[in-house]
């Protein structure tokens, strides 16, 4: 491969390359940073600057960059069948393998498993199998699936109609039959209730919306355990429990989205352990295979597996990559690592109680209204004026200032609005968690000078 140098590294990209989510015009203006190589939490760009990524890349590398065991359980798969498909009665081992190890970690009522390429795939796929499932009961007028607003639950146009992001229903139009209800954002919407009165009401805001559109059409409600993209929005305690007794009560199917809560992020196997949610299906992606390949899935549960089974022909759905029998080694080899070396204990009983407790103390700061965090992801809500809650116009782009001078002192932190958020790989240590957030709290006070100069 050619080499460049930066400058033409940039502008080749702003030449020819399209970015998800970038302001292309704003992007030619600064440039962009080229990401050459990464170990363990550090990523380096093509001028040799070194960063610590605390988003894990898109919150998926959970067992950290530079595994080398990762880099050979994919040569070796490559060597031996580099590819076939799983379609018309054939499989391969590294599909089997991985289907097994899935439900052994996965809550019990989860016995299989569809695989994708990517969360949006398995989101996809949740739209087509929940209709599917009705279709087979003899209920095919059940289609609507109700979501919450600002989820995020992928980028193809089935998913995100399933989310709630307005900017991407604007462009490209989406899918009939989903319906959005309040997402359970206390610190924004939470006004004189406590947090536990607003998780039920947040909750009951589904029953609210099931009687509207009549219990006979409504086929599945999803959501992420903790809403991750839309900005770290952790639900008050009381909201799953009342969620899942809405589901229950009306017979509906319930879609855990664990594309980012699965693989340890919570401190458990998945969002769903830690909140005690029994669902339907769980999309996953992500830190299953720590990003080093692309693959996703969908854990289907046994009440829909045994009709799409048992009472249904083919399901005509899939993927030329399901299964994919390398990204299928290198998931097998990510989840033998994350057993064998305790990861997700360490996360739980570790690494999170140090995070969050530095973290939390972030919100003494003048410019955060509400720090906030679970596991190993957080967020700090940038405000105006912390005791009115009053946030910054949008046109001042708080966020992204913050993220620009995160960036330029060499800590990756993500701007969702004038949330901060992080997510860092389970293999950072103490002394990178203090820099972590030593970073962050600089940032914060550069940020807080340049709003008020
Ligand atoms: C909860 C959730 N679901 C689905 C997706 C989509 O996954 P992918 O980008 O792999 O398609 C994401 C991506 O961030 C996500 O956060």
């Amino acid at each position: 491969m050619a080499t460049y140098n930066t400058q033409q590294l940039q502008e080749i990209d702003g030449l020819h390359h399209i970015h998800p989510f970038t302001d292309h015009k704003a992007l030619m203006e600064k440039g962009t940073r080229v990401i050459t190589r990464a170990n363990g939490v550090y990523l380096w760009d093509s001028d040799g600057n070194k960063i610590l990524d605390g988003m894990a890349g898109l919150w998926c590398v959970n067992v950290g960059y530079g595994r080398q065991e990762l880099v050979d359980a994919a040569t070796k798969q490559m060597r031996e069948l580099p590819y076939y498909n799983n379609f018309f009665q054939t499989t391969h081992p590294p599909a089997i393998e991985l289907s097994k190890a899935l439900v052994d970690i996965s809550p019990p009522q989860f016995n299989h498993v569809f695989f994708t390429n990517s969360g949006s795939e398995a989101n996809d796929t949740v739209v087509r199998m929940v209709r599917h499932y009705w279709n087979l009961e003899g209920k095919p007028e059940k289609t609507v699936i109700i979501s919450r607003e600002n989820a995020y639950h992928g980028s193809t146009v089935a998913a995100s109609s399933l989310g709630g992001m307005k900017g991407m229903h604007a462009q490209g139009g989406i899918l009939h039959d989903i319906e959005h209800i309040e997402q359970p954002h206390w610190y924004k919407n939470g006004g004189a209730m406590d947090p536990d009165e607003f998780g039920l009401k947040t909750a009951q805001a589904l029953e609210t919306r099931i009687r509207e559109i009549g219990e006979d059409r409504v086929a599945a409600f999803i959501g992420e355990p903790v809403q991750g993209a839309g900005g770290v929005i952790i639900p008050p305690a009381t909201y799953w429990p009342e969620i899942q007794q809405i589901c229950k009560k009306y017979g509906i199917l319930l879609i855990a989205d664990e594309v980012i809560c699965g693989f340890g992020r919570l401190g458990e196997w998945f969002g769903s352990d830690y909140f005690d949610i029994e669902a339907d299906f769980m999309p996953i992606a992500k830190g299953l295979s720590s990003g080093y390949l692309p693959i996703g899935g969908l854990m289907v549960g046994d009440r829909v597996a045994d009709t799409v089974i048992n009472k249904g022909s083919d399901f005509n759905h899939g993927f030329t990559y399901s299964g994919h029998p390398v990204a299928c080694a290198v998931a097998m080899e990510n989840i033998r690592i994350l057993k064998d070396e305790k990861i997700i204990e360490r996360a739980k009983n570790d690494l999170s109680p140090y995070l969050q407790e530095k973290w939390l103390a972030l919100g003494d700061h003048p410019l955060v209204g509400e720090a906030r965090g679970i596991g190993m992801v957080g967020a700090l809500e940038l405000v105006k004026d912390k005791d009115t809650k009053t946030s910054y116009q949008s046109d001042q782009n708080v966020g992204m200032i913050c993220r620009d001078f995160c960036f330029n002192n060499g800590l990756i932190m993500r701007a969702v609005g004038d949330a901060m958020i992080i997510c860092p790989p389970f293999v950072i240590s103490h002394s990178e968690i203090d820099e972590l957030v030593d970073k962050a709290k600089l940032c914060l006070d550069l940020t807080w000078a340049k709003i008020k100069s």
